[in-house]
């Protein structure tokens, strides 16, 4: 929550603003300088000039911004500054590893630093708000956003919340910070089928206890503003979802920034069925609590009538404006509307050595190793390569999708061909095929070079245009001839290491049964070239664990670690296999399971030991276990904390995520690990709405993945 300390300087503008100025501020119109939705007003400008607009967004640039600025300061009656908004989803110019990535590092300070480091690019060059986080859960990789956000555990995508929002904005009196804005609220991810902007229908349970959690979690951090989902909630839009914005987000939670709608979010609740027309739904959205309407232009054309009519309160106008000046005035921009855009700091500041190094390592920090036979990695030096692949010498997919300014300045991305030649790497390049479509007339000289090489490195995946916005996909294979191609070069009998690019889990079951090695490196950004080298030939061990379920096939969909045992559940040892819940195609369990992720050395767990077993209200359970580096490698390993209530008055889990610390080991090294377990960490939200831990027994194990059996056991007891 913001504190502010400039209410009445609020009241005396206020004051000061008539209705149509008022009315301005609710809207936001995005430049001409990048594209993010289905229409553009291009008249934004005599908007602006006219005080009928409050913020814009997809507008860059020290001299730009400054332009616009002083069209609002200069020519209008009152003179208040415009917001700058942008998509700086990871990374401004320095392109930092997509956000679902970043999640796999399991390293909070590491996504706090990429956060501030994209807050200090973005400030530069005159920015004031960014659309981020991205705080969805998802459990259905058919959707493309899965890419921007931490996965699908609550716990630990609460924890990533709050460090993203606490790295954008810091102190926001500081002309190097962002005001951070939580999307989309509420339940996006839970979109029916995977399909982009459809349905949302579940329980308030569900909602409270897996969906709501990472916002709240922001909130609590100081996140300043807030943004719609498209998607409806339980049969109402969450743009017009009183429930979501007044009840909780407002009442319940006590958030004091502004809400702003996703883009023509307004004008969608037509199409929803939820409004007869545009001023309808301007009605429905400001009185359900969206204070900025993105693009629509329904409260610049509707409002003004709506109040006349008394559809729309002023004192409701007086609300949102208020929450939207506060902003500004936190930002320091009635003080000084030209002090973020200072084309000095931009120069200095954009793609430094240091931002660089940093791509770099938050790049080696989220590569998952799924799979290492034959001591296919790390690879040797002498060994010569032949390196494969569509996404091999390829700099536009690598920064993903909300690459911002990121290709604007193509030196400094390092393609994987790029890191191989920064580490004079003896090999030969094919490109083999497409991503997608195109032809198998690559495969000949593909199969040549592998024939003539000692080992494969095949880099394939998606293009960046296939997960986030507006990309699910119903075929979650590799593309195009991509599968054809590993099967070719599979003939030769060369050890293959296949390195994937994609922003979203694949169903990797064939590959996996193929190749000797599988390396998950997502799309890893700028230096994700230097990154994938420092992995395949060790100067990196490999430390990423998945925080999304990779399923066997695209049927296994919506497949999580934390799902409901069920009245029959599979995986016990039942007389008649038949009747319990499963497939007859394939088992139950996902091909790599959330928390899972290999090294280049091993780690050998201890028993897990509790310095007692009951749990009251004001004690707390010590569980401490020793790791060993069992292997040739100095590494690091994500040890993780996962807990069973076993009865709940209403169904929980079958095991949850609660706790987590990422360790170092130098090789032959042994540490010990403690979770300190309180009663906090085991509520729930059950029928009644009540947050509440339960008395009865509980079950933990502590590993390096969620799969695994349980060892201990605990009960809670008032
Ligand atoms: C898009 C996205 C949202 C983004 C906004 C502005 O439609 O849904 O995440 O912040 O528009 O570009």
């Amino acid at each position: 929550m913001i504190q502010g300390s400039h209410e009445s300087k609020i009241d005396t503008l206020l004051s000061k603003m008539t209705l149509d100025e008022k009315i301005g501020q609710t809207v936001m119109y995005s430049s001409g300088m990048d594209i993010t939705g289905p229409v553009l007003d291009k008249n934004y400008k005599n908007y602006i000039k006219n005080g009928q607009v409050g913020a814009v967004f997809n507008a860059t640039g020290a001299a730009y911004t400054r332009k616009l600025q002083k069209m609002a300061v200069e020519e209008t009656r009152l003179g208040i500054p415009l917001l700058f908004g942008y998509d700086v989803i990871h990374g401004y110019k320095t392109i930092f590893p997509i956000p679902l990535a970043e999640s796999c590092s399991w390293d909070l300070g590491l996504m706090e630093q990429t956060a501030r480091t994209a807050a200090l690019e973005c400030t530069a060059v005159g920015l004031h708000w960014t659309f981020a986080p991205m705080v969805d859960i998802s459990r259905d990789p058919r959707w493309g956003r899965v890419s921007e956000g931490a996965g699908e555990d609550t716990y630990l995508g609460s924890l990533i919340a709050k460090v993203r929002v606490k790295g954008f904005q810091g102190n926001l009196s500081d002309n190097n910070t962002v005001l951070a804005c939580v999307k989309h609220f509420a339940a996006y991810g839970a979109a029916q089928g995977g399909r982009d902007y459809h349905t949302v229908d579940m329980s308030e349970t569900m909602l409270r206890n897996v969906y709501l959690p990472p916002f709240k979690a922001a909130l609590d951090e100081g996140a300043a503003t807030f943004m719609t989902a498209f998607n409806e909630l339980n049969g109402i839009p969450a743009t017009g979802n009183k429930f979501l914005f007044e009840d909780i987000l407002r009442k319940e939670w006590g958030f004091n920034g502004f809400v702003v709608t996703d883009y023509t979010a307004i004008n969608e609740m037509v199409a929803h069925g939820y409004a007869r027309d545009l001023k309808h739904a301007g009605e429905l959205a400001f009185n359900a609590g969206s204070d900025m309407d993105m693009q629509g232009g329904v409260y610049k054309n509707h409002m003004k009538q709506s109040i006349e009519e008394g559809k729309i309160e002023v004192e409701r106008l007086d609300e949102a404006v208020r929450d939207i000046l506060r902003m500004k005035f936190e930002l320091g921009l009635f003080d000084d509307p030209y002090r973020y855009c200072d084309e000095t700091k931009e120069e200095k500041l954009i793609l430094s050595k240091a931002h660089l190094k940093l791509a770099r390592e938050a790049a080696r920090k989220s590569i998952v190793l799924l799979k290492n036979e034959n001591k296919a990695l790390p690879i040797d030096n002498s060994k010569k390569i032949a390196l494969i692949g569509p996404l091999a010498d390829d700099q536009d997919h690598i920064l993903g999708s909300w690459a911002a300014h990121g290709h604007k300045n193509t030196d400094a991305i390092v393609s994987v061909k790029e890191g191989f030649e920064a580490r004079a790497i003896n090999f030969e390049y094919a490109k083999g095929c497409d991503i997608i479509g195109g032809d198998k007339s690559g495969f000949n000289k593909a199969k040549a070079i592998a024939k003539a090489s000692d080992v494969v490195v095949m880099v394939m995946g998606e293009a960046e245009s296939m997960s986030g916005e507006a990309a699910s996909r119903t075929n979650i294979n590799l593309p195009g001839h991509q599968q054809a191609l590993i099967a070719e070069i599979k003939k030769t009998g060369k050890p293959i290491i296949l390195v994937l690019m994609s922003g979203r889990p694949l169903d990797l079951s064939w590959e996996n049964e193929t190749v000797d090695a599988i390396v998950e490196a997502w799309f890893p950004g700028t230096r994700g070239g230097h990154a994938i080298a420092d992995v395949l030939y060790g100067v990196y061990n490999p430390s990423g664990k998945l925080t999304v379920t990779f399923p066997r096939n695209v049927g296994q969909i919506p497949i999580f670690y934390n799902q409901k045992n069920t009245g029959r559940p599979a995986d016990v040892e039942n007389p008649d296999p038949r009747y319990v819940s499963k497939y007859l195609d394939v088992d139950n369990s996902p091909l790599y399971p959330f928390g899972y992720g290999l090294s280049y050395t091993t780690f050998k767990y201890g028993d897990t030991t509790l310095d007692t077993n009951i749990l009251t209200l004001n004690s707390t359970i010590t569980a401490s276990v020793t790791i060993t580096n069992t292997g040739d490698y100095d590494g690091e390993e994500i040890v993780q904390l996962y807990i069973k209530d076993v009865v709940g008055s209403i169904t929980r889990p079958v095991k949850e995520l609660k706790g987590f610390q990422k360790i170092f080991l130098k090789k032959g090294e042994t540490k010990q690990v403690d979770f300190i377990i309180k009663v906090n960490d085991l509520k729930f939200y059950n029928h009644q709405m009540e947050f509440n831990c339960e008395p009865g027994d509980y079950e933990l194990f502590i590993a390096g993945s969620s799969n695994h059996k349980f060892t201990n056991k605990f009960s809670f007891e008032l």
